[in-house]
């Protein structure tokens, strides 16, 4: 699985033209789901020209209630009318800049199985964290906050993707090993083996933090990773159509 995170790039004009040259800088890609989180105001459009199409759409947040006096926020149903199957929950974005609590990401999470979402829960330490070896500490205690309103039972659970993206690896140019990654998505399994059952075993896990056409074939594939989730080298359609085509041919062996 590719997804990018357009975060606040891209006006409409700018993300249909990306729309317009993706298709053929992507042939040929089988086997992998190619997801496009652009901004808000580009959902309608897209998810008219992306009808029957193999590209998928998703969101970058959401509020957790249905409808309500929420000035400037989007709900899970104005998503799902426009055919939106993802969403980001918890990016650290979010969680840093516009003070999201574990509280709300455990709201949103819940929402988004509620309505038919798939939720894309971001955890990450920072560099401090990473440092002082805390990383597995800070991730449990986000995963176990961000789960605690989920039913080990609730047959919604594969459609649950979890997002390790260390906060001091996004967007720096100095992304998080291999190794690394493919530790901490297989405590991730573990944890959510613990807390689940086996069911934890289709519950998909990204790597995400300077993820390039280069170096993505050092996550993707790797034991317990399943995916990645890119910003920067997602806004141009042939370096995202690259990182897909990767996956792909990784995939087919
Ligand atoms: P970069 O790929 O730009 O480091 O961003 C990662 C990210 O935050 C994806 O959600």
């Amino acid at each position: 699985m590719v997804v990018a995170n357009w975060k606040m790039y891209k006006t409409l004009d700018e993300a249909l033209a990306f729309l317009q040259a993706f298709p053929l800088e992507a042939e040929g890609v089988e086997d992998v789901e190619v997801v496009i989180c652009p901004p808000f105001i580009s959902l309608a459009d897209f998810s008219r020209r992306l009808a029957g199409g193999s590209l998928i759409l998703g969101a970058q947040n959401m509020h957790w209630e249905k409808e309500g006096a929420y000035t400037g926020e989007i709900s899970p149903p104005m998503l799902r009318e426009l055919g939106v199957r993802y969403v980001i929950i918890g990016h650290s974005e979010r969680r840093n800049f516009f003070g999201e609590s574990d509280r709300v990401v455990r709201n949103k999470v819940e929402a988004a199985l509620t309505y038919g979402l798939f939720p894309i829960l971001c955890l990450g330490e920072n560099w401090d964290q990473f440092n002082n070896g805390q990383t597995q500490d800070v991730l449990k205690n986000q995963l176990l906050l961000a789960l605690e309103k989920i039913s080990p039972k609730g047959e919604l659970i594969p459609n649950l993707v979890v997002a390790y993206e260390p906060i001091w690896a996004i967007g720096t140019g100095t992304p998080a090993t291999g190794q690394t990654a493919s530790d901490v998505a297989g405590y991730l399994r573990g944890l959510l083996k613990e807390l689940l059952g086996g069911v934890a075993d289709n519950i998909r896990i990204l790597y995400g933090g300077s993820v390039n056409p280069e170096n993505i074939l050092e996550y993707v594939g790797k034991p317990d990773v399943d995916g990645a989730l890119i910003g920067g080298s997602s806004l141009k359609a042939q370096s995202f159509a690259e990182m897909a085509r990767a996956v792909s041919g990784e995939r087919r062996g």
